[in-house]
């Protein structure tokens, strides 16, 4: 039936700086843009752009942004008929700082995606996915009863990052986080490729089956109980990181539910992360399936 996501909608309100403004600094930038973002909507939007069927479960409130968001999720290709309007609510947005190196740092006012309840997710769309994506820009107990429900199909990414219950691993299909968040998750170091295999396997022992770990220019780990694979990453000149990791996600959901092979996923879903770090914002940076098969030579 395809992926499904239960998420958030935001928009980007993005500055280009030279670098950060100390406090109590005013510092003029290099650019602004407003544009598509929020961590669900960017996984959504990477499955539609490769060809993945996918339904997107959320909330807009009833204003501009909301309804520029809705109108670019059906124009992508996502099914937008399980996303709600929240009347008199703003919607979601996302402050973000992109500076010259690529490195962004990012402030978010949830809006309407705290209003996500267990009650919006319908249990027939959940039973008839193939896979279920999810992240923690929604609240935790609709979290909590989405995996509940279907935790073996679910791939849950912990971003941004907070307390996750012991008993959502148990059982989880897989957990995708970058070096921050396992680090936070696990308690342990995540600087050395060993440390983040242990951290990994921490979680794989927790009940997760397959863990993923995204690291930047360091490709990704894949740790199970039985084995770890490493892919590294092509060398790329990154302009802007954000939404790279909703990259991966939403490549790796689309290649695995459309193949079912998880190596063939892992390594594509690099390549679509690294790409889109060369190309301005998250959504806007996604490539499509015959863009990204086009770029011949292109590692891993
Ligand atoms: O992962 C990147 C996303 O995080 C941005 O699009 C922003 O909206 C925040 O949700």
């Amino acid at each position: 039936m395809g992926i499904v996501v239960v998420g958030s909608i935001n928009t980007d309100l993005v500055t280009i700086t030279p670098r950060w403004p100390e406090a109590g600094e005013t510092l003029l930038a290099d650019g602004f843009a407003v544009l598509p973002g929020g961590k669900g909507a960017n996984q959504a939007v990477a499955v539609a752009r490769l060809g993945g069927s996918v339904q997107m479960v959320g909330r807009i409130g009833d204003d501009g942004f909301g309804r520029d968001r809705l109108n670019g999720l059906r124009a992508a290709g996502v099914d937008v008929s399980h996303v709600r309007i929240s009347p008199g609510v703003a919607s979601g947005v996302a402050t973000i700082l992109v500076e010259a190196n690529g490195e962004n740092r990012i402030l978010c006012v949830s809006g309407a995606n705290a209003l996500v309840t267990p009650e919006d997710v319908d249990p027939a769309l959940l039973d008839a996915a193939d896979l279920v994506l999810l992240q923690l820009e929604i609240p935790a107990a609709t979290v909590a009863a989405v995996i509940a429900r279907c935790g073996a199909k679910v791939l849950f990414n912990p971003a941004p990052v907070a307390p996750v219950d012991p008993a959502w691993l148990r059982g989880l299909g897989y957990l995708v986080a970058n070096r921050i968040e396992l680090a936070q998750l696990t308690g342990r170091p995540t600087g050395r490729m060993d440390e983040v295999v242990a951290a990994a396997r921490r979680l794989v022992r927790q009940g997760v089956g397959v863990v993923i770990a995204t690291l930047g220019a360091d490709g990704a780990m894949l740790v199970t109980s039985e084995r770890v694979a490493h892919v590294e990453a092509p060398v790329v000149q990154a302009v802007d990181t954000t939404g790279a990791g909703d990259a991966f996600i939403g490549c790796f959901a689309q290649t695995l539910v459309a193949t079912g092979d998880l190596d063939a996923a892992l390594v594509r879903a690099v390549r679509y992360a690294a790409v889109s770090v060369t190309r301005r914002g998250a959504q806007d940076s996604y490539l499509d399936a015959a863009a990204l098969a086009g770029l011949e030579g292109f590692g891993p």
